[in-house]
C-alpha cells in the first residue's frame, strides 16, 4: 500500500520540507530527572479521573534516554525535518535561572539533529508549563506572559545555534479554552471567560517572545502554531448557520485574526461578551506584529447545530463517513477549503503544516503493523495540501503527526498516532505500514 501524489505536484521538489513531530510532555518521560520541576501535566495526571487509565507522563516512550535511537528512526524514515518542542520545567528554575542539566539534554539532541542533516523545528511551548507557576494564576495571571518572554529569552540564547525555526506557541485554542474553559485538559478549570483571557495572556505572550527570539536567533525564522477544525452547518437552516459562525469564530478566528489582524472577532462584542477578554492598551500590537511562518496542525471538521445557551452543539455528520480510532471524522476536502478559506481571508505568511494524522487501533502481528487506515488519511492529506497550493496558499512542508506512539494527553497511551508502533512494556519502536509508505513517497522525490 503506497501513498501518491500527483507526479508535477511541487511538493515533490526540493524545496518541500517533509517531517515527523513530536512534544516534550508525550515521548521524554524521565519526569523527576535532572532538576525538571513538576509541570501542570503531572498535576493533571496525578488527578483521579482526568487521565484515561490514570496514565502519566512518567515514562512516556523514555525518549529521554533513548534520544539516540529515535533520532536513527527520524533517519530512517527518510524526513528532511524533526519539529520538537522544549519542556519549560526542564530548563529553567523557579527563580528564572537556567538549569544547566535540562538545558545540556537539548544541547546534545539539537546538535545531533543537525549533524544527521535534519531541518529542525523547535516549539517552546506545547503545553507543559511549570507548576509552580500555575500556583500563582498560570495563563490567567498577565504575569506568566513576561515570565514566558524570560523563558523564550534563555532558550534561544542557550539553543539557537542548532534550530532553524522557533514557534512560540503549540495551539492556543486546546492550551486555553481545553484547559481553562472546558476543563478537560490540564491544568482542568472550566469558566466560559477563564479561555479567552487565557487565550489572550498567551497570545501576549507570544507576542513579547517575539523581539527577543528574533535577537537571539536572526538567522531562524519565528512563528507560531495553531489548529483549526473546519466548521461546517448541521443544516441550511439560518439557525444553523449562525452555530457554524459562532463555532469558527470561537474556536479559529479567535486566534487567528488578532496574530493576523490586531483584533478579535467583533461580532462577540455583540453576541457572547462574556466571551471578550480584558486587553490592556498596546496589547494588540504587540500580537499582531508579523511572523515568519504560521504551522497549521489539521486533524478533522465538525458539524453544528444551534444551542440556546452554548450557541453551537457538536452534531454527528448525517453522510456517512469514516471516522478514526479516536473518533474524528475523515476529511481531507476539509482541510483544503479551510487552507484556501483562510488564504482569501487574511493576508497570511507562508505556512507549514506542523501536524496532521490519525489515530489507528494499531496492533502489532508477526512485527508486522497493518495501518491501512493511516496511509489512506496521510494519502488524503497529503493531496488537500496539493489542492491547496495549487489553488494558491503557500505552502512550504508538512509534519505528520507523530514520529511514534506517544502520550495522547487526557487520552493516555489509549489512542496512537504514530507512524512508529511503540511497545510501552519493552520500549521497542516497530516502523508501522505508514511509516513504510511515507519514506517511499519522500524516496520517490527527484534530487
Ligand atoms: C494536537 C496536539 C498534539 C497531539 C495531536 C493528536 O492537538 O498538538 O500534541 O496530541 O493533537
Amino acid at each position: 500500500m503506497s501513498i501518491t501524489l500527483p507526479t508535477q505536484s511541487t511538493m515533490l521538489t526540493s524545496d518541500f520540507i517533509f517531517g515527523v513531530a513530536t512534544a516534550s510532555f508525550q515521548i521524554e518521560g524521565a519526569t523527576q530527572i535532572d532538576n525538571r520541576l513538576p509541570s501542570i501535566w503531572d498535576t493533571f495526571c496525578a488527578t483521579p479521573g482526568k487521565v484515561k487509565g490514570a496514565d502519566n507522563g512518567d515514562i512516556a516512550c523514555d525518549h529521554y534516554h533513548l534520544w539516540e535511537q529515535d533520532i536513527q528512526l527520524i533517519k530512517d524514515l527518510g524526513v528532511d525535518a524533526y519539529r520538537l518542542s522544549i519542556a519549560w520545567p526542564r530548563v529553567m528554575d523557579k527563580n528564572g535561572e537556567a538549569n544547566q542539566a535540562g538545558l545540556n539534554f537539548y544541547r546534545q539532541l539539537l546538535k545531533k539533529l543537525k549533524a544527521e542533516g535534519l531541518t529542525v523545528f523547535v516549539t517552546l511551548y506545547h503545553w507543559d508549563l511549570p507548576q509552580h507557576l500555575e500556583d500563582k494564576g498560570g495563563w490567567l495571571n498577565r504575569e506568566t506572559a513576561y515570565r514566558f518572554k524570560d523563558y523564550a529569552d534563555l532558550v534561544t540564547q542557550e539553543l539557537a545555534e542548532w534550530v532553524d525555526s522557533w514557534a512560540t506557541f503549540n495551539e492556543p485554542f486546546c492550551a486555553a479554552i481545553l484547559g481553562y474553559e472546558l476543563g478537560i485538559h490540564a491544568p482542568g478549570l472550566s469558566k466560559p471567560e477563564y479561555g479567552r483571557q487565557a487565550a489572550h495572556h498567551i497570545l501576549l505572550a507570544h507576542g513579547l517572545a517575539l523581539p527577543v527570539i528574533r535577537k537571539n536567533a536572526p538567522a531562524s525564522q519565528v512563528g507560531i502554531v495553531l489548529n483549526m477544525n473546519r466548521s461546517y452547518a448541521a443544516s441550511e437552516k439560518a439557525e444553523d448557520q449562525f452555530a457554524c459562525l459562532m463555532r469558527d469564530t470561537l474556536d479559529n478566528q479567535f486566534f487567528i485574526e488578532p496574530l493576523m489582524t490586531g483584533q478579535y472577532p467583533q461580532i462577540l462584542k455583540t453576541v457572547a461578551p462574556h466571551y471578550f477578554p480584558m486587553i490592556l492598551p498596546g496589547d494588540m500590537d504587540i500580537i499582531s506584529q508579523p511572523i515568519d511562518f504560521l504551522g497549521m496542525n489539521f486533524y478533522t471538521c465538525n458539524h453544528n447545530a444551534y444551542d440556546a445557551d452554548q450557541l453551537f452543539k457538536n452534531v454527528p455528520n448525517a453522510a456517512p463517513v469514516e471516522y478514526t480510532d479516536i473518533g474524528w471524522e475523515i476529511a481531507p476536502h476539509a482541510f483544503t477549503e479551510l487552507l484556501v478559506t483562510l488564504n482569501k481571508q487574511y493576508s497570511l505568511p507562508p505556512m507549514y503544516i506542523t501536524e496532521n494524522g490519525a489515530a489507528c487501533a494499531d496492533h502489532i502481528i508477526d512485527g508486522e503493523i497493518n495501518d491501512d487506515q493511516r496511509v489512506r488519511y496521510l494519502e488524503g492529506h497529503l493531496n488537500a495540501v496539493h489542492q491547496a497550493i495549487e489553488e494558491g496558499v503557500d505552502i512550504r512542508g508538512y509534519f505528520a503527526w507523530s514520529l511514534m506512539d506517544n502520550f495522547e494527553w487526557a487520552e493516555g497511551y489509549s489512542k496512537r498516532f504514530g507512524l512508529t508502533y511503540v511497545d510501552y512494556q519493552t520500549q521497542e519502536r516497530t516502523i508501522k505500514r505508514s511509516g513504510h509508505a511515507y519514506r517511499a513517497l519522500l524516496n520517490s522525490r527527484k534530487p
